[in-house]
């Protein structure tokens, strides 16, 4: 039978055989996918597996930290933290369009890669975390499939000239239940094996116009909340229910950070600051989605708290649109 044990036991084996003595190399994003697919080849290669993690500064508050934690605390990897913040800053200072930002971020995210990989002997083989649904998807963009052309979403590997390695994908015929299934058994924690969809770009396209070091302080704050108070929701919905995706729990939530500021009053000053917009959406495959009909006594906690805790907001606005015709994400 198909056990979990003999699915990893059979995946381990493979790497093993495909990889043998040699190195590979691992772009870590703290992402579901990626993580498994390190926590796999930990299994069976330990520290012939470098995991790159490129930190571009535009991830949720606290989220670089956890995921270093996890690799070099948990799991026996050659693990490289890139700290590549300040080199991001510089080349998103002045870019205000979407696609813009996802470019730049994309194209900045392998010249790290590669600057590391590089400097790393004997490296033959690329392990990613491509998963069943991605192999589908990436079919349908060839056939002109209409989601990719809304948003460019990632992957081809742009190898720079003379630059080879082959290519390790295993979890390439797992749908993404059964790959979060394999990290739990893994024994990855459940903050990365049950993480809400977050998009490579990261908070970049969650702070509309220009991204500057304040916003995204700013923006890291309020999210905090919107996270810290949604997952106690979804916990308190999964004690009743059972079920992780049910339809009372949310499915993706975060803040959005407009470039606009607007007038509020605070004790007997007048302020003028951001707003923070909450998203928060109910799907099961981000291609239709939901406004969730929160309580509002937890919208209300939510808003009471993000104006007294993060300074720089004075208002939070509940975004109440259902996509179509809107995005879940507002870049
Ligand atoms: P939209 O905004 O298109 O988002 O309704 C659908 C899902 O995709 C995520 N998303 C991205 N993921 N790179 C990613 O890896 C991206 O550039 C990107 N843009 C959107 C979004 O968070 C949602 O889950």
């Amino acid at each position: 039978t198909w056990t979990m044990g003999s699915i990893i036991e059979e995946s381990v084996a493979a790497i093993r055989e495909q990889v043998g003595d040699k190195r590979v190399i691992l772009g870590l994003s703290g992402g579901v996918d990626s993580s498994v697919v390190a926590a796999l080849c930990a299994r069976a290669i330990g520290r012939q597996l470098t995991c790159v993690f490129v930190n571009h500064g535009l991830l949720r508050k606290n989220e670089p930290e956890e995921v270093e934690e996890v690799f070099t605390r948990q799991f026996d990897v050659d693990f490289v933290h890139v700290h590549a913040e300040d080199r991001y800053a510089a080349l998103l200072a002045d870019v205000v369009e979407p696609e813009e930002k996802r470019r730049i971020i994309g194209s900045q995210f392998w010249k790290e890669f590669f600057t590391v990989a590089q400097d790393l002997d004997g490296v033959q083989f690329l392990a990613q975390g491509t998963i069943y649904p991605d192999i589908i998807e990436s079919g349908a963009r060839k056939t002109g499939g209409k989601a990719s052309t809304i948003k460019s979403h990632h992957n081809l590997i742009p190898f720079p000239e003379g630059v080879h390695f082959d290519l390790i994908e295993p979890l390439d015929h797992f749908f993404k239940d059964e790959v979060r299934a394999l990290g739990t058994a893994l024994g990855l924690p459940d903050h990365i094996v049950h993480r809400q969809p977050f998009p490579g770009p990261g908070l970049a396209i969650r702070i509309i116009g220009t991204v500057t070091l304040e916003k995204l302080s700013i923006l890291k704050e309020a999210d905090a909340i919107v996270r810290e108070e949604l997952d106690a929701y979804n916990a308190a919905v999964f004690a009743e229910t059972g079920e992780r995706n049910s339809e009372r729990s949310v499915w993706q939530y975060f803040a959005v950070l407009p470039d606009v500021k607007s007038v509020g009053v605070m004790g007997d000053e007048r302020t003028y600051a951001y707003p923070i917009i909450l998203r928060a959406v109910e799907s099961s495959d981000a291609m239709t989605a939901d406004w969730a009909k929160l309580p509002y006594e937890v919208l209300g906690r939510i808003s009471s708290r993000i104006v007294a805790e993060v300074p720089g907001v004075n208002r939070v606005a509940y975004d109440i649109t259902s996509k179509p015709p809107a995005t879940i994400e507002w870049e």
